[in-house]
């Protein structure tokens, strides 16, 4: 995400829900309860855990499984002691990628590089085009799908691969994306067809083919696998929302299609191997005209446009609308224009038809992409699934991130059939898994539990919200924001990536930060301090004070019963972020030390094959002492640490106490890997099978240019990947690392 600009993280949840003052009596007898039900599960469990064994035929060839699907993982796992065998990397401001002694870090794609034969090289100074057939920008989310050496689907292949990743949006200061435009481009509307074009058209998902040959890997530039998604690609609406009313625009009169996915942050991967890719913050990319609530006659749809952050006569990111009278620009324009009644003469809908998981086939790039209108419509990260279990349903976690928003778990139908990790369609068995279940918001209590309550419109409390009269289930799917509202939702410090733990199951989710949490809330887009977010304070960055949760937190659920489909929680804050000087009895309540000290995690993804888990900053609070990082952890279980009661004053002088549940603080098993070039952030991880190379993006580096600058290279804000050897020119471009040990071992050993 980009930190200058607030399309990025905007505040919308205005809603009385309880921060849950209303709770604070901790039942702390049941807690106990619950705390003493908690096994230990040691690392020897991992081995006979089934590792979600992904990937299998293409769809046109009934090849054989080449993994039995509850076969253990590909390599043995690496005990925890031989595991964070590196030193910990300083805290940096250099520009530049700084890994552990012993590590190599390689640029492998980068924004512009060309995906078929015949497009050529990205000359770096703003005159390059065809951005269809290149590589998008600010690469986030990333998976990976190997490829055997008949370039068939493969579980175990090391070697040869592809990545899908995410193009989540592009660097911008007024309106234009600068370094993609020769002389920064127009900052003014309208803005040119050939401007709107471009920035259009860096947005989406690659598909790129990688290599390893003697050594070292490179992309494929001519794979017949490479392929890009972007806002206009052509994608189906599925689950309970496909064909509703709320759907249909003048692009798909009977609500079923919908043109392209935007802004794509966190990504999934499936047990069938398949690609997930989360829309995040969509919203500001439209314009609705100033008078348009009247035009709507002030009816729901507008309580649901203001609710998701899309107020009338507020500027669009880009301005894209005003591109041109031609339908993929007006396309942009979410107002009610046209005289029909069901909007099948405009876009009034469109925004229905973003905001969700979508699914794609890494391996078939013939194949529609499917939006999966079952998991909600919010501000997507990470989907991250529950370790499949044959016999019982899937479970997928779900973070919305804005500023107070919730977190959410689908459920499917379905119960998981093993044979699935090696389907003959990859987008039927999304089919199957992912358009039917149910959807659940979490409520947090403050005695250490929670609840996953049901978005569904037969409970009493959606059906009857006063707020916005829900139709159907397809309405509360479209609109779970207001379904979460409804039923009383906990805020949260906005929830990024989740994943899960696959040696016991636990769940952690990174909560970035939040410039909205207060001792008390004392306007509707604030909230009061709680259990799970339990700390406002005001961190110093030279001399400006931040308030609020500046430095963020990552959150740990364990299921109330065992299975993906229970009801309720426990739970506790497995760290909490903060430079390591900070006052240790408030804010760094993880005793932090120089070795592992980070502020606002992001990205949280499991090594499968090591079991690490790494933990990436996108942080615009530590960034006077360090540039963005990614960390090694071996996280413990939910439950290993102690109650805290933190103290507070209210505006009245009267005491506060909140109690929360912070985890066994993680000392030397928790490690700094990585520090990135000025001005990113660090975001997607994923792996060989084998664990030797990990790849990983760094987005926007140098965000902080100015547009104004961008004749004067040594004005710039980074000059990396140029400054690393990758590519001409000198403009900082978003790209691929791929991570090495030079003596060939895992990473993170
Ligand atoms: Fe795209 Fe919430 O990070
Ligand atoms: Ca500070
Ligand atoms: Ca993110």
């Amino acid at each position: 995400m980009n930190k200058r600009i607030d399309f990025n993280d905007e505040n919308s949840n205005t809603s009385a829900n309880p921060s849950f003052d209303s709770v604070l009596s901790a039942r702390l007898s049941r807690r106990g309860l619950l705390r003493g039900s908690v096994g230990t599960v040691g690392t020897a469990v991992l081995g006979g855990m089934a590792v979600s064994a992904c990937g299998g035929s293409d769809d046109a060839v009934a090849a054989a499984p080449t993994v039995a699907p509850t076969a253990a993982p590909t390599a043995a796992p690496v005990p925890a002691a031989a595991l964070l065998g590196f030193t910990a990397v300083a805290k940096s401001l250099a520009d530049t990628v700084v890994v552990p002694a012993g590590y190599t870090a390689s640029v492998l794609y980068a924004l512009g590089d060309p995906l078929t034969a015949g497009t050529p090289a990205y000359k770096n100074d703003g005159t390059d085009t065809d951005f269809a057939n290149r590589a998008g920008d600010h690469h986030d989310g990333m998976e990976w799908f190997g490829l055997d050496a008949n370039g068939k689907p493969s579980t175990s292949a090391t070697e040869r691969g592809l990545l899908a990743i995410n193009h989540e949006a592009t660097t911008d200061e007024k309106l234009s994306s600068f370094f993609l435009h020769a002389n920064g481009g127009t900052s003014a509307l309208p803005r040119p067809a050939a401007e709107v074009d471009k920035e259009v058209a860096i947005h989406g998902v690659s598909v790129v083919e990688v290599k390893k040959t003697a050594d070292k890997w490179a992309t494929v530039q001519a794979s017949a696998f490479n392929t890009r998604f972007t806002p206009l690609s052509d994608m189906e609406m599925s689950g309970p929302a496909r064909g509703n009313a709320l759907l249909v625009t003048k692009y798909s009169t009977n609500g079923t299609r919908m043109r392209g996915t935007l802004n794509n942050c966190g990504t999934g991967k499936t047990p069938w191997g398949s690609f997930l890719t989360g829309e995040e913050n969509w919203a500001g990319y439209f314009f609705r005209i100033a008078s348009d609530n009247a035009a709507r006659g002030n009816d729901k749809s507008v309580t649901s446009l203001n609710r998701y952050g899309r107020s009338q006569g507020a500027a669009s990111r880009h301005g894209w609308e005003t591109g041109g009278t031609a339908d993929q620009y007006a396309r942009w324009n979410n107002s009610k224009l046209g005289t029909s009644t069901d909007g099948s003469d405009d876009y009034r809908n469109e925004l229905n038809g973003m905001g969700y998981v979508v699914e794609i086939d890494a391996y078939d790039k013939t194949r529609t992409a499917k939006k999966r209108t079952a998991l909600g419509r919010y501000a997507h990260e990470s989907a991250a699934f529950s370790v499949p279990v044959a016999g019982k349903p899937l479970a997928v976690y779900m973070g919305d991130d804005s500023r107070g928003e919730y977190i959410y778990k689908f459920v499917s139908t379905a119960n998981w059939e093993a044979a699935d990790a090696d389907p003959v369609s990859r987008m039927a068995t999304g089919d199957k898994y992912l358009d039917s279940g149910k959807l659940y918001v979490a409520k947090f209590a403050a005695d250490g539990s929670g609840q996953w309550v049901e978005l569904s419109i037969t409970n009493t409390a959606i059906a009857g919200y006063a707020s916005y009269p829900f139709a159907d289930q397809a309405d509360v799917c479209v609109n779970a924001r207001l379904a979460a509202d409804a039923v009383g939702a906990t805020k949260m410090d906005r929830p990024e990536w989740c994943g899960v733990n696959p040696a016991n199951g636990e769940i952690y989710f990174t909560l970035t930060n939040n410039s909205n949490r207060r001792v008390e809330a004392s306007s509707s887009s604030q909230a009061a301090v709680d259990g799970p977010n339990p700390r406002a304070y005001t961190d110093m960055k030279g001399t400006s004070a931040q308030s609020g949760n500046p430095n963020g937190h990552i959150l740990r659920m364990k299921e109330g019963t065992p299975g993906s489909a229970a009801t309720s929680f426990t739970w506790d804050v497995y760290a909490f972020g903060a430079q390591s000087d900070a006052d240790p009895s408030k804010v760094n309540l993880s005793n932090l030390t120089s070795d592992n000290d980070f502020s606002s995690p992001d990205g949280l993804v499991f090594s499968p094959s090591t079991g690490v888990m790494w933990i990436q900053t996108d942080d615009g609070a530590y960034t006077d002492m360090t540039n963005c990082m990614m960390l090694a952890a071996l996280p413990g279980t939910q439950g290993d640490g102690a109650k805290k009661t933190l103290g507070y004053t209210r505006a009245d002088g009267s005491a506060l106490a909140v109690d929360t549940f912070v985890g066994k603080a993680p000392g030397a098993l928790l490690k700094r890997f990585l520090v990135g070039p000025v001005a990113c952030e660090i975001t997607g991880l994923c792996e060989t099978p084998d664990g030797k190379a990990i790849f990983v993006n760094i987005q926007h580096p140098g965000e902080t240019t100015a547009q104004a600058d961008i004749a004067d290279p040594s004005k710039y804000k980074s000059l990396w990947p140029s400054s690393a050897g990758y590519g001409a020119g000198k403009r900082p471009r978003s790209a691929t690392l791929v991570i090495t040990r030079n003596d060939g071992g895992k990473v993170g050993t």
